[in-house]
């Protein structure tokens, strides 16, 4: 009974399944999973033969204590409709889903309900789940939840109101550096006879090998850029146009993803959650 339950085997899902078993922070007799489909459900059994496997969101429930729900936003409502029916109320839920509160997700059970916000990269235990706990949440539930985000890379506890902005870094950041880093490689190929396969290659490589040396040296960024931008040089036209043009389109592009969270969760046109 003190299982902890994965509905939604996603991206999200099979990922935590993955990185909590990977990690041995729990067995497979720890781990119930649940998804709509069957294909997924048979996807996670071939991966994972010993893993427990709910036919329904209510069986998972019925064998679990800690429910974390991977589901996309707009699939919440559904999903808490069905399973709070038959809880019990001593469980804990952890929602993943961009977009809903603590609030909203409370006004439908009104238990133990963490929000937690990880990121892609936790699939190679690197990046930061964002983890904000409901007022109702002990301290038992609430270290086991950071224990199990622990496992697959850092968790950093937030306040929800700054969910939205943290969240952009931390869990949306991987997709804006990959697409910086497409950037970087297409210029590289459009200015040079390399392929773009190559030019993708040595941004990959550049940008890793960038962070690694900003964590390991503890420099910032400032620091690395005097060592690489000597007066007058090529580091110092490019850090400079950078400079001039990326600000604003940080700003605008910040400021776009940040009206979408608004809405994100309330079916896309800012209706309410309830
Ligand atoms: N992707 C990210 O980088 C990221 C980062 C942080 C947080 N999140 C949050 O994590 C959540 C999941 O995102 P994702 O990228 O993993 O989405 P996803 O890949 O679309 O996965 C969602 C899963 O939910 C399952 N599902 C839908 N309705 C269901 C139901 N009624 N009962 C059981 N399972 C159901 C789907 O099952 P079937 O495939 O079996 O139909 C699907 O596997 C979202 O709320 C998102 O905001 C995502």
């Amino acid at each position: 009974m003190d299982c902890v339950g994965i509905i939604g085997y996603g991206h999200m899902g099979s990922m935590l399944v993955n990185g909590f078993l990977a990690s041995g922070v729990l067995g497979t007799d720890e781990i119930v999973v649940a998804s709509r489909g069957q294909k997924s459900r048979d996807a996670c059994a071939a991966a994972w033969p010993r893993i427990g496997i709910a036919a329904t969101n209510r069986e998972l429930v019925r064998r679990c204590r800690t429910i974390i729900i991977a589901v996309r936003p707009q699939e919440m409502r559904e999903i808490l409709h069905e399973i709070v029916p038959v809880m019990d109320g001593d469980e804990h839920i952890v929602s993943l889903a961009a977009g809903i509160s603590l609030q909203e997700i409370e006004g439908e059970f009104p238990g133990s309900v963490t929000r937690a916000i990880p990121t892609v990269t936790s699939a190679v235990g690197q990046g930061t789940t964002l983890v904000c706990h409901g007022r109702q949440v002990g301290m038992h539930d609430a270290l086991r939840v950071e224990g199990l985000f622990s496992s697959i890379g850092n968790v950093v506890l937030v306040g929800e109101s700054d969910i939205p902005a943290a969240t952009l870094l931390s869990s949306c950041g991987p997709g804006l550096l990959a697409a910086i880093i497409e950037e970087l490689a297409g210029a590289t190929a459009r200015a040079s006879g390399l392929p773009p396969g190559r030019a993708l290659v040595l941004a990959t490589g550049m940008v890793a090998a960038t962070a690694a040396y900003l964590r390991e040296t503890g420099k910032a960024p400032g620091d690395l850029i005097g060592e690489v931008a000597t007066g007058g040089g090529v580091t110092e036209v490019g850090v400079q146009g950078f400079r001039e043009a990326l600000p604003a389109v940080f700003d605008e592009v910040f400021a776009a993803m940040l009206e979408r969270c608004d809405t994100v969760g309330k079916g896309g046109s800012g209706q309410a959650f309830k």
